[in-house]
């Protein structure tokens, strides 16, 4: 483990001499932008295209087991916790409302991140549902959070741009201590809905969430500041804390597992920089705490392939590890690793970990350094920026077997770029190659049910229409007319 010492490695802070400014509208964000940091391209592992469409394989079946525990467990424990209270055992309920809060204050935090990204379960209500439920429970507004999730993963800890970096430089113990016991969180959380539900969108938030979503989050605001009115007006009429336990407090007091687990994903590690494996850590844990985390432990493999389920990342973790520095054996010795250079970035803001590649691993690339990204997104905006020519024509753009069914390929034409499709049923497809939403191409996403998942933030779109399906994707795709003759695909462009 050593510092960073080469030119493209040393995360030279955008702040020059002065205090990083971590504020979405500040001078950071301006200078991130400026250097081509802003929704650059990222190193992820080589993987042959049929390998990654079975990682990506979507399966209900994991995810309903797991809530039904979870749920469940929920229930028995808060069930047991009432019983004794009521009957006059405040003390041997302890036990029960210490594990019910971390299912509630913790395991929500997981699913909650999961089914934002759609790919817990194959059905997406179910998704929906479980993202609404534990929304609620970590005090995050459904529609506020997922798109600030969604540009977490595009400018994952470049500062200025990640609205979700959770260890500021420098380090603020404090606050650190206070959030263990959700202190901060709670009370930003509950800040922040009754600023909503008053009808309000703060300025940071209006630079991620489209105004089409916006009114969204304030109806959503709303309905919880009443359910937190009843649990206290119950509460008061009852002149119990019994309610407070069950709803809203163990927001509080079972906090701590999800912040333990969610300091490591990339406390200590690098900022602005265009690379997971530099940024985000992968850490061995226990069974139990992988049932509460969701398998996010393995946070690079996540962050590199985020259209790779929860029950799919430690398969994934075995097939690429060989290109990732070692992993962290448990939730100890990351602490042990993190803590220390925490620690450091008191006195020296710039310090960061660099964990060591192993010799089988492409080495951290200089073509991902912020000049590399500069140039690719200036070439991908020339590509993108080519119109469409005058006269429509029909254009060969490849044949029957090139691309599979429920399968995507790419297609480049004079500077545009395409998706093909084919369906199970054998009928072909074409829209725009690049996602509406951050241009990134859909054709190394996932094909299901009629429906092509972009690879970034897992923004969905009917591939027949090019309907856009939801957030965080609200333009539709352009689709065009296709034809087959003998072996060819053709496209009208
Ligand atoms: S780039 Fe964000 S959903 Fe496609």
């Amino acid at each position: 483990m050593t510092q960073m010492t080469s030119d493209f490695t040393v995360a030279e802070p955008l702040s020059r001499g002065r205090q990083r400014d971590y504020s979405l509208i500040g001078e950071d964000s301006k200078r991130a932008a400026e250097i081509g940091l802003k929704a650059a391209e990222w190193y992820h592992t080589d993987m042959p295209r049929k390998e990654m469409k079975g990682f990506m394989k979507r399966s209900d079946q994991p995810a309903i087991r797991d809530t039904i525990i979870w749920l469940g467990a929920m229930a028995l424990f808060a069930g047991f916790g009432i019983a004794l209270w009521l009957e006059g055992h405040p003390w041997l309920s302890l036990p029960f409302w210490l594990v019910y809060g971390v299912l509630y204050g913790s395991a929500s935090d997981s699913r909650w991140h999961e089914c934002g990204h759609g790919t817990a379960f194959r059905t997406q209500w179910m998704n929906t549902a479980i993202y609404q439920i534990a929304s609620f429970m970590m005090i995050r507004n459904p529609y506020t959070w997922r798109w600030s999730h969604t540009r977490h993963h595009t400018d994952t800890y470049i500062v200025g741009l990640d609205p979700e970096i959770a260890v500021m430089r420098p380090p603020d113990f404090f606050k650190l201590v206070l959030n263990a016991f959700g202190v901060l969180d709670t009370w930003n959380g509950l800040g922040r809905m009754l600023y909503n539900a008053g009808g309000h969108i703060h300025p940071e938030e209006a630079t991620f969430i489209p105004e089409s979503e916006q009114a969204k989050v304030i109806r959503v605001a709303r309905i919880w500041t009443l359910i937190y009115a009843a649990t206290i007006g119950l509460a008061i009429a009852t002149q119990s804390i019994l309610p407070l336990m069950v709803i809203g407090l163990p927001r509080l007091y079972g906090a701590w597992h999800h912040i333990m687990t969610g300091l490591l994903q990339h406390g200590g590690l690098a900022d602005n920089v265009l690379d997971h494996r530099l940024n985000s850590r992968t850490v061995y844990m226990n069974p139990i705490s992988r049932f509460i985390y969701w398998n996010m432990n393995y946070h690079v493999e996540h962050h590199m392939f985020p259209m790779v389920p929860y029950h799919a990342l430690p398969a994934l973790h075995e097939r690429i590890k060989h290109d990732l520095p070692a992993p962290n054996r448990s939730i100890a010795e990351g602490f042990r690793e993190m803590w220390p250079a925490l620690v450091r970035q008191l006195r020296y803001e710039d310090y960061f970990l660099m964990r060591e590649l192993p010799s089988t691993a492409k080495p951290y690339r200089e073509d991902f350094s912020r000049r590399g990204a500069r140039r690719r997104l200036n070439q991908n905006n020339q590509k993108i920026s080519k119109g469409a020519s005058a006269m429509p024509s029909w254009i060969r753009a490849c044949t029957t077997d090139d691309v599979e069914p429920e399968d995507v390929i790419r297609f480049d034409h004079e500077g545009r770029t395409f998706a093909i499709y084919q369906s199970p049923e054998g009928e072909f497809f074409a829209t725009d190659g690049l996602c509406t939403h951050e241009k990134i191409h859909l054709a190394d996403g996932l094909v299901m049910d009629n429906v092509i998942e972009c690879p970034k933030h897992n923004g969905r779109f009917d591939y027949r229409d090019g309907e856009a399906l939801g957030a965080p994707v609200c333009v539709n795709l352009t689709t065009y007319k296709v034809k087959v003759e003998g072996d060819d695909v053709l496209i009208e462009i």
